[in-house]
């Protein structure tokens, strides 16, 4: 399983030691997400910021895209380093273009789907996606209570994808503690973001330790 702590739940004020902490931790990916305000009633943080801290951060990046037009931004993300670039699908009338430019400018694609949005929809794109996010909580805050229908659909895309034995990986946002981590395992989901349950933890290394023994 790849652990993917969410900084949206880290001490700001800290932020060069949050990001040592994940550094220095056995976590593999460092979660990004981005809000505009517009796609969210939120608005976290953008490229200043994940620039400088691009510097020092050794686990590879994992952009979550809560913005309308994505596709404007994709260059800008590419050269600041970002490994994995998700849109989702709600906020992307062009979807299979937006995925095909950001395989082209050499990143990972993904796609991420709302709550309320069937995996069935993603059948048209699966051969362009190189992961899919499925979020179990309503996008845009940290903190949330897990959304439990987002279990099935984790075993509906996960059998979508081994019936055409593609590459893709699943990965699921919001709500995430130890038990809920390993129901999601099992049910075939291959990347867990978390952020309150690893940043707000007594020991956020020791939680990252305990969540990659699940
Ligand atoms: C929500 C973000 C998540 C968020 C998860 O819009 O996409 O990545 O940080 O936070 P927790 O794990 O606290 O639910
Ligand atoms: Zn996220």
């Amino acid at each position: 399983m790849i652990l993917a702590p969410s900084l949206l739940a880290a001490d700001f004020l800290h932020l060069e030691k949050e990001i040592e902490m994940v550094n220095a931790s056995e976590a593999d990916w460092l979660h990004l997400d981005v809000m505009d305000g517009v796609f969210v009633p939120n608005i976290s943080i953008g490229f200043p910021v994940i620039r400088a801290l691009a510097k020092i951060a050794l686990k590879p990046l994992d952009a979550h895209l809560m913005i309308v037009n994505p596709e404007k931004f994709i260059t800008q993300f590419r050269d600041i380093g970002i490994q994995t670039l998700s849109v989702h699908y709600e906020a992307c009338t062009h979807l299979h273009r937006t995925l095909v430019q950001i395989k082209e400018s050499g990143m990972k694609a993904g796609v991420v789907v709302n709550p309320h949005t069937p995996v069935e929809l993603l059948t048209n794109i699966l051969d362009e996606t190189d992961m899919v996010l499925i979020m179990s909580v309503n996008p845009g805050f940290g903190g949330q209570e897990f959304i439990p229908q987002s279990l099935e659909k984790v075993r509906r895309l996960r059998k979508m994808i081994d019936d055409r034995h593609l590459p893709i990986l699943i990965e699921v946002d919001g709500g995430m503690d130890m038990e809920r981590t390993k129901q999601m395992v099992d049910a075939g989901v291959d990347v867990i973001v978390a952020g309150n349950s690893i940043f707000n933890a007594e020991n956020p290394l020791e939680m990252i330790r305990m969540m990659k023994r699940i």
